[in-house]
């Protein structure tokens, strides 16, 4: 009877030793010293055995009992220890991998060039104006010295919406609304989207313009020259050539159209240029009288100068950038490089 007991005991430690999780362990306990556990049974049926060997027997029963709680507390604890580190070892974080990165947009390159030319003219003291991209044919023609039957409206491809309502060809409408609501002296520049009738390799339905223009006593051509000269050599990081050629806007007179030297090969000639070493980039000239009649200037007083020019031009120029349609396809290969 006794070597049994010493027996089972002893095989009650080898499966508890043998146990490697807490659910195992649990089991070997609930097996030997639960309330129907092997041993305990026993301790009950103590009655049964002879009154001498009672007390011996008693004894024995108790210190085996209590070897096994012991050794089951033991063991619990080294299972789980072991459960922790083998859990901190799968389920280690390398710190030193490179972190998930959050992609930032960029600014397009149109918004960053037209940012760029607000900011050098807000530097000699224009302010910014915006107008209506659908516009009325009064402001984006009439009011501009075109009226209906003028030839010069054929230059402009004009989308129209009614017949005295259009896509506006160009941002000049924004020089009739500002000088409207403005007495003189004004001084503005006008970044906005135009349209026409018009796609191929160089042109696109819908492009970008920024106007400037300035009114105020004893403006002259003079003037105009030297403020485009200085916002050319500022906005191309140098001093660049430039140069002023006759040409005719209804709405400016005299009227020039203004070359930089070639940005590609500095005015030898190249494919960029045409072989000719300069690259027409804005209209200008001297605000027309007929334009201040239509905004009630007094032109015996006050003079001023007008100019244009293309965004997507000055953007392609400025980045190195050869075909106009990448700014309008959102390719985001190319967007991310500005
Ligand atoms: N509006 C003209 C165009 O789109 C450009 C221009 C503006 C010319 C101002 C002279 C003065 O072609």
């Amino acid at each position: 009877m006794k070597e049994k007991l010493q027996q089972m005991a002893e095989q009650a430690r080898q499966t508890m030793l043998e146990a490697a999780t807490e659910t195992q362990l649990q089991e070997v306990r609930v097996r030997y010293l639960g309330k129907k556990g092997e041993l305990t049974s026993l301790m009950k049926g103590i009655g049964s055995v002879a009154p001498e060997q009672r007390p011996a027997m008693g004894a024995l029963l108790n210190e085996l009992k209590e070897g096994l709680v012991r050794l089951f507390e033991q063991r619990l604890h080294e299972v789980r220890e072991a459960e922790i580190q083998e859990r901190l070892a799968t389920e280690r974080i390398d710190v030193t991998l490179p972190g998930r990165r959050r992609f930032t947009g960029s600014k397009h390159p149109i918004t960053l060039v037209t940012e760029e030319i607000v900011e050098i003219f807000s530097a000699l003291g224009f302010g910014v104006e915006e107008g209506p991209e659908i516009e009325r044919d009064f402001f984006n023609f009439e009011a501009l010295n075109m009226p209906k039957d003028h030839p010069a409206r054929d230059m402009q491809d004009t989308f129209y919406v009614t017949d005295d309502v259009v896509l506006r060809t160009h941002t000049s409408p924004v020089q009739i609304r500002t000088m409207q609501k403005h007495a003189p002296p004004v001084r503005v520049i006008a970044p906005g989207t135009v349209y026409r009738r018009d796609s191929d390799l160089t042109h696109s339905p819908m492009f970008h313009q920024i106007e400037g223009f300035l009114v105020d006593r004893k403006i002259t051509f003079g003037d105009l020259k030297g403020i485009l000269t200085t916002f050319l050599s500022r906005f191309f990081e140098r001093s660049i050539g430039v140069r002023f050629r006759p040409s005719f806007f209804p709405f400016t007179e005299p009227s020039a159209e203004v070359d930089i030297q070639c940005v590609n090969c500095s005015g030898t000639g190249c494919r960029v240029c045409s072989q000719s070493g300069w690259l027409e980039i804005l209209g200008s000239g001297m605000i027309d009288p007929e334009v201040f009649k239509s905004v009630d200037y007094d032109s015996e007083v006050y003079t001023g100068f007008a100019f244009g020019m293309g965004l997507e031009r000055m953007a392609m120029l400025k980045y190195g950038v050869d075909d106009l349609r990448l700014f309008f396809e959102n390719d985001l290969r190319f967007l991310k490089q500005f």
